[in-house]
C-alpha cells in the first residue's frame, strides 16, 4: 500500500516564546517563571532573572522575526506554531487592562505569517506564568488563576479572532505532575506540596481550559481549539500481568488529561484514585457544565516510548522527556539519553484515535543535538546533520503508516524549527532546528541564522506532500 498525507496537510514547525524571544523586559513585558528558570528543571528558580540565564536573550527572535518566519517561508511552512508570552499581554496576570505593545507585537508577528500563507498555531500557556501570579497566588493551586487565564485567552482571541484559527489551552498540560513551577506555576516546592492541592490545581486548569473553549468558540465560531499533551507510550516491560497492570495504571495518570479535554468528565479511575488517595476535588458551581465544552482536537509532543515494571528492583529511571521512565532494552538513544522510538508514534497516534475519534495535531517531536557549524563547497556554512533527518524521517514515515490506519490528522509541527533554548536543562547546546544559530551557553555567538541540511531536506518533503520520504 502507497503511504500518503491528505491533501492540505498542515507542515510546520513548532516553538514556544520564552525558549526564542528573549527581550524578557521589553515594551512592558513583565517577568515569567521562566525568567528564573536559569538551569532548567533540576534546581530551584532564583529570586530575580539572573544574566546566566539564556532565556533573556533566547535567540532574539523578538527582533528578527522577520528573517526567521522569511526562512520558515522559504521551506514551505503551512503552519508555525508559537506562544504567546502571557506577561507581554498581562505583565502581572491580574490586571484588568492589557498591556497594549504587548498585543502589538503578535500582530506583527501573526501578520508577518500571513505575508507568506502560513497559518499561526497559538499556545496560550506554554511554561510561561506571569511570576507574579506564581509568587503571589501559587499558580493554579488558587482558584482565581481560572478567572485570570480566561481574561487573557478572551483578550487575544478577540484580538486576534481574523488572524489565528487553531488553538492550544496548556502545554503539555500534563508535566504538572512532574514539574509543578514550570508547568502549572505552582511555587510550593514540589516536595511539599500535598496531592489535595495538585489535584485540584489541574482542577482548576481543567476548567480553564474549557472556559477557553467556549469563550473561544463564541467569539469565532471556526475557531479550532486543543489540548495539548505530552505522550509517552508505555510498554510493560515483561508480559507479565502485574507489568501490564502496572502499565495500564501509570499509562492512566496522564490519559486522564487527555479524557477530561476529549470527553468532558472525569472517568472512574480517576475517582477511584482520588479515594484511595484521600483527594476531594473541589467543584464550584458550573464546573461540570464548563467541562463539557470538549477540545475540537488532540495534539501532542512525541519524543520517546517508555517501560513500566511492578518489579520495585527495575524500576530504575532514565532520562526523558520531563517524565522519563523504564528503558527500553531494545532502543537507542539521543545525546540526551531520550530513547529513540519512531514506532511509539504510530502506537499512540492510534490509541488517542481509537480513544477519541477527534482529529490529532502532532506539535512537538525532533531530535535535540550537538551540531558542529562547518563550511560547504559552496563556501556556505551550515551543519551536516544526517541524524537529525534520519530521526525526522523515520518518525514522519509512522504518521504516514498512522494515516493509512485511518487516523486523521492535521498537521505536524517538528519541535524547535530553528535553534532555540532548551526547557529541561535551558542549554542553547541541545538543538532541534533546521536552522543554525550563532549562539552559545557561554552567552558568544553573533546570533547569525544558516540552513542546515536538513532545512533543504525538510524543504522538499513539504513541496512533494511528504511523497519524497518514500524514495
Ligand atoms: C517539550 C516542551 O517538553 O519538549 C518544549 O513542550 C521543549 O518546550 C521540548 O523544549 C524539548 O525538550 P527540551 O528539554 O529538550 O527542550
Amino acid at each position: 500500500m502507497s503511504l500518503q498525507f491528505p491533501e492540505g496537510f498542515l507542515w510546520g514547525g513548532a516553538v514556544a516564546a520564552n525558549q526564542l524571544e528573549g527581550a524578557y523586559q521589553k515594551d512592558g513585558k513583565g517577568w515569567s517563571t521562566q525568567d528564573v528558570m536559569p538551569h532548567g528543571v533540576k534546581t530551584p528558580p532564583t529570586e530575580v532573572p539572573t544574566d546566566d540565564n539564556m532565556k533573556l536573550i533566547g535567540i532574539d527572535f523578538y527582533h528578527r522575526y522577520k528573517e526567521d518566519i522569511k526562512l520558515f517561508a522559504e521551506m514551505g511552512f503551512k503552519v508555525f506554531r508559537t506562544s504567546i508570552a502571557w506577561s507581554r499581554i498581562f505583565p502581572k496576570g491580574d490586571e484588568l487592562e492589557p498591556n497594549e505593545q504587548g498585543l502589538q507585537f503578535y500582530d506583527a508577528l501573526f501578520d508577518e505569517c500571513h505575508r507568506y500563507g502560513i497559518e499561526p498555531l497559538v499556545t496560550i500557556s506554554h511554561y510561561e506564568t506571569p511570576l507574579h501570579l506564581a509568587r503571589e497566588y501559587d499558580g493554579w493551586v488558587n482558584r482565581k488563576l481560572v478567572d485570570f487565564y480566561a481574561r487573557y485567552a478572551r483578550t487575544i482571541f478577540t484580538r486576534y479572532k481574523d488572524k489565528v484559527k487553531y488553538w492550544l489551552t496548556f502545554n503539555e498540560i500534563n508535566s504538572i505532575l512532574e514539574f509543578p513551577f514550570m508547568s502549572g506555576g505552582i511555587s510550593t516546592p514540589k516536595e511539599k506540596l500535598g496531592k489535595q492541592e495538585l489535584y485540584q490545581a489541574i482542577h482548576h486548569e481543567f476548567v480553564a481550559s474549557a472556559l477557553a473553549v467556549k469563550i473561544g468558540h463564541e467569539i469565532n465560531p471556526d475557531f479550532q481549539i486543543g489540548c495539548m499533551v505530552l505522550s509517552m507510550p508505555i510498554y510493560p516491560l515483561t508480559p507479565h500481568p502485574d507489568d501490564v497492570i502496572k502499565t495500564m495504571e501509570s499509562d492512566h495518570k496522564n490519559t486522564f488529561f487527555a479524557d477530561i479535554h476529549a470527553r468532558g468528565y472525569y472517568p472512574g479511575y480517576m475517582k477511584r484514585f482520588f479515594k484511595e488517595n484521600g483527594i476531594q476535588i473541589h467543584f464550584e458551581p458550573g464546573d461540570e457544565a464548563i467541562l463539557k465544552h470538549t477540545v475540537d482536537f488532540i495534539s501532542f509532543s512525541y519524543y520517546m516510548s517508555i517501560c513500566e515494571t511492578a518489579d520495585p528492583e527495575k524500576q530504575i529511571r532514565g532520562e526523558g522527556n520531563l517524565l522519563g521512565g523504564v528503558p527500553n532494552p531494545y532502543l537507542e538513544a539521543s545525546d540526551w539519553g531520550w530513547q529513540i522510538d519512531p514506532k511509539g508514534l504510530r502506537c499512540i497516534m492510534n490509541a488517542f484515535y481509537d480513544r477519541y475519534q477527534k482529529p490529532l495535531f502532532v506539535v512537538e517531536n525532533g531530535l535535540g543535538a550537538v551540531d558542529r557549524l562547518v563550511t560547504d563547497e559552496n563556501g556556505d556554512k551550515t551543519v551536516e546533520d544526517g541524524y537529525r533527518i534520519q530521526y525526522l524521517r523515520d518518525h514522519l514515515v509512522q504518521v504516514a503508516e498512522a494515516i493509512a490506519d485511518g487516523v486523521e490528522v492535521l498537521g505536524y509541527t517538528s519541535w524547535g524549527c530553528i535553534d532555540l533554548v532548551s526547557a529541561s536543562s535551558a542549554e542553547l547546546k541541545k538543538r532541534y532546528g533546521f536552522i543554525y544559530v550563532d549562539r552559545h551557553d557561554d552567552g558568544s555567538g553573533t546570533l547569525e541564522r544558516y540552513r542546515k541540511k536538513s532545512f533543504h531536506w525538510y524543504k522538499e518533503v513539504i513541496a512533494t506532500n511528504g511523497q519524497s520520504l518514500f524514495k
